[in-house]
């Protein structure tokens, strides 16, 4: 069996008034704070990379299918917009710094931003960056472990939503292809 839990109360009493400053983080954190952080800002600047793309992808799609298609870039947009929000919050709480500059924001995104004018060729951009951002988040998860369950967790259901992204992208395909 599991040893029971048990938790010196009087050290964490005692540590949770010293450094107070430090707000969320405690002595509890396991993971090296500077580089979480560094890797959110990556993060970051990934998701608001995705945010204009999809932003650009929204206003300039024509023909037939743009409507459908416009819908969809433009809830992804949003989508994207959150998890941007969500990264920027959990780096304040860790004591950082968001990473707002828009100098060398596309060399820190992980996620490419192409200029492209064709309907397809624009989800084809999407769905790779989507899958740019399945595989980094992946790693991410794996490299945190146990050691941030908080930023993990959020990761996990940024993850998923990207890979709702991705299908979506797919199925679009799909369908301009069966036309
Ligand atoms: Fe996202
Ligand atoms: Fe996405």
């Amino acid at each position: 069996m599991k040893e029971p839990f048990r938790a010196d109360m009087e050290m964490i009493r005692r540590r949770a008034r010293e450094k107070m400053d430090q707000g969320a983080v405690t002595s509890a954190y396991r993971a090296d704070r500077e580089q979480v952080i560094s890797v959110l800002n990556e993060v970051l600047a990934t998701e608001i990379v995705c945010t204009l793309r999809y932003k650009n992808h929204y206003y300039m799609c024509r023909g037939v299918h743009g409507d459908t298609v416009a819908e969809e870039f433009l809830q992804h947009a949003r989508e994207e917009e959150q998890h941007a929000d969500q990264v920027a919050r959990r780096i304040a709480q860790l004591n950082g710094v968001p990473n707002l500059n828009p100098e060398g924001l596309a060399t820190r995104s992980h996620a490419e931003y192409k200029d492209v004018s064709e309907l397809e060729e624009m989800i084809r951009e999407d769905l790779a960056a989507e899958r740019v951002a399945i595989a980094t988040y992946s790693e991410i998860i794996r490299w945190l472990g146990d050691d941030d369950p908080t930023t993990r967790r959020m990761m996990e259901e940024i993850l998923a939503k990207e890979e709702e992204h991705a299908d979506d992208l797919a199925n679009l395909l799909q369908d301009l292809g069966s036309h």
